[in-house]
């Protein structure tokens, strides 16, 4: 496996796969790889003929007042872990390789952004669909995959590659889990031992709105409630969302049908988490 820093580089690598013939699937990532990306990585490897992992922390997706500086990195452990999952080449670009010069030009998707994690996190959309765009630009694969955790941001990217026309086939893959149910993050590093058995509380509140919808429970305010009551139980858990909408549009739906999204975001202690769960009959 190879590890590629320029621009120029990995445009050669990729065209040279193309002369080939073969498919080229990209993982974008921010690295501090979890079992999570490394599904996404295998998903790839099973489809195409060249995988490229793309490991950058882009600082445009984050507020002033966010982790950046923080955010765990560590290239090293990520190229051992990319390459055992079946990558052939790791983007890792430098910030000034990226963003060479102030950029006059970023991309946004109206509306899907502003709300949910948008709400809290204002920008934080429009930096990763600039870098995404960078990125389908820079790599030109076949195929992208994005984890079904970040249902926002999938749903963003979708749009995103819809109507700006990139010839781009977005794979969306399950959410991994810890054994105990806790949904994998490179954030998760941050909990403390009691942070981390408060967080549980999201998948078994998730799990529970899931079996309330199998029992015939249709109102979403009321499965709202219910998460609520049970998150908002756990003395360390401070929410920031709970919302039940329509997959694709991430519009509020009140009266729900299978396949609405639940998607919730609670800070523990100073660690913000996501999670989600689609509802289904069976
Ligand atoms: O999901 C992420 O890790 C990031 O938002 C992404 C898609 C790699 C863009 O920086």
């Amino acid at each position: 496996m190879e590890i590629i820093k320029t621009i120029g580089e990995i445009r050669a690598a990729v065209r040279k796969a193309r002369l080939e013939g073969g498919a080229i699937g990209l993982v974008p990532t921010m690295g501090y790889l979890h079992q999570g990306h490394l599904s996404l990585i295998s998903r790839a490897r099973h489809a195409n003929e060249l995988v490229v992992v793309s490991i950058f922390v882009n600082p445009l997706q984050f507020g002033p007042k966010e982790d950046y500086a923080s955010y765990p990195r560590d290239l090293e452990r990520d190229s051992a872990l990319a390459a055992e999952a079946g990558a052939d080449i790791i983007f890792a670009p430098s910030v000034s390789e990226m963003y060479p010069d102030k950029a006059l030009t970023q991309v946004e998707v109206a509306l899907l952004g502003d709300w949910l994690c948008g709400r809290s996190r204002p920008g934080h959309f429009r930096g990763v669909t600039t870098v995404v765009s960078k990125l389908f630009n820079i790599v030109q694969p076949d195929k992208a995959y994005f984890g079904e955790k970040d249902a926002q941001q999938l749903a963003i990217i979708k749009q995103m590659v819809a109507d700006l026309n990139f010839p781009v086939e977005i794979v969306p893959v399950p959410i991994v889990r810890e054994e105990d149910g806790l949904a994998m993050s490179s954030r998760n590093v941050y909990l403390s031992a009691q942070e981390r058995a408060d967080a549980l509380v999201l998948n078994r509140a998730l799990q529970q709105t899931n079996r309330l919808f199998r029992a015939g429970e249709r109102s979403s305010s009321k499965l709202r409630q219910e998460i609520l009551q049970m998150i908002e139980a756990v003395p360390g858990a401070s929410v920031d969302y709970v919302e039940i909408c329509d997959r694709s549009t991430l519009q509020p739906i009140e009266s729900i049908d299978t396949g609405a999204l639940v998607a919730v975001a609670v800070r523990f202690g100073k660690t913000r988490l996501i999670d989600n769960i689609t509802l289904a009959e069976v």
